[in-house]
């Protein structure tokens, strides 16, 4: 397989750290003397011919920013067999003989289904929402964790001036690592996320309990996946006005972070980790190993065949649940 021309796109939910990773890819392919094209705008640049070469200068100080400087998008046409071949028939018109995809789930299926049309692809494992099988922690989950620790912190400070609780909602699909992890350092009350549900009953009692054990705040930390999200939860505490106004010890009000997640400056460890995963994903290629993700595995650089990543889940370990309960005393 010889490469010439080789795009790189970035699709689904941006995440910080995705800019350092196209960095590496494309710096790394004019190392090995390949032209590097980015493709804007997802797959859905891959429908409108949206593509263009990228030189060395074009990616210089993009890696600090957040998001993509390449756009993305989700693109429903992906899905259909007929999307993937416009796809296909675009790269082909192109010249493209490579393509690195940088994304999460959903990114990952189309990229499986372009290499089984028989493009040559490696995917680049970056999510805020740590979900991807394939990749122990993906491109933008410490950022993203980190923009919530913040804002629970600062949450604690006015809790505890007014004696309030908070439900803080975290993003995550249908994933409750960052609530879980942005749960336990940043000391929450309680967690709930989907794969252990709480019923609004038991964060109630959390509630008193906290207040009658001296607490000045509660802080709860609700996945956005969770069954009882935080709408569900505060509908609940409306509905039981009592409650509410705090019998239960605490006023109680809602923060719902939402995209805010998603933005800011990539912190040190997802400009690192994008940066390997991104050169990894152009040695791959160049070692014609296709067909697979690139991710962090047991500490460093690992591939699994998009095969098995296509379609499936990572799991989070719940027994950290029993721990933040714990230390929540
Ligand atoms: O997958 C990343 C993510 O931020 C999820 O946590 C969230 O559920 C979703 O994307 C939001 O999607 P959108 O940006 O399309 O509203």
């Amino acid at each position: 397989m010889e490469i010439k021309r080789i795009a790189v796109l970035t699709s689904g939910g941006d995440a910080p750290g995705m800019n350092a990773a196209i960095r590496a890819v494309v710096r790394t392919s004019l190392d090995k003397g390949w032209m590097p094209f980015g493709v804007y705008y997802g797959y859905s640049g891959l429908m409108t011919h949206n593509i263009s070469p990228l030189g060395a200068r074009d990616v210089g100080g993009i890696m600090q920013q957040g998001g993509t400087m390449l756009g993305s998008a989700r693109c429903p046409e992906m899905r259909t067999e007929e999307g993937c071949k416009k796809a296909l028939a675009t790269l082909e018109h192109h010249n493209i003989d490579a393509l690195v995809v940088i994304g999460g789930n959903g990114t990952q299926t189309g990229a499986y289904a372009l290499s089984q049309l028989g493009m040559p692809v490696v995917g680049v494992a970056s999510t805020i929402d740590n979900d991807l099988y394939g990749s122990d922690i993906t491109i933008g989950v410490d950022t993203a964790l980190n923009i919530a620790l913040e804002a629970i912190d600062r949450l604690k400070n006015t809790a505890s001036s007014l004696h309030r609780a908070f439900l803080v909602e975290v993003m995550g699909r249908k994933c409750g690592y960052l609530a879980l992890m942005a749960g336990i350092a940043g000391g929450a009350e309680a967690i709930v996320i989907p794969e252990a549900e709480f019923t609004p009953e038991q964060v109630a009692e959390q509630m008193r309990n906290s207040y009658n054990r001296g607490k000045q705040h509660a802080i709860i930390v609700v996945a956005e996946g969770a069954q009882n999200n935080a709408e569900k939860l505060i509908h609940y505490f409306k509905e039981h006005g009592k409650e509410y106004d705090g019998s239960y010890g605490f006023d109680l009000r809602l923060t719902t972070l939402g995209h805010v997640q998603r933005g800011g400056i990539p912190q040190a460890f997802d400009r690192l980790l994008a940066t390997r995963l991104g050169a990894a994903a152009v040695e791959c290629l160049s070692k014609e190993q296709t067909g697979v993700l690139v991710g962090w595995i047991n500490g460093k650089v690992g591939t699994t065949p998009l095969s098995e990543v296509a379609g499936k889940t990572k799991q989070i370990d719940t027994k950290l649940l029993d721990l933040a309960n714990i230390l929540s005393l």
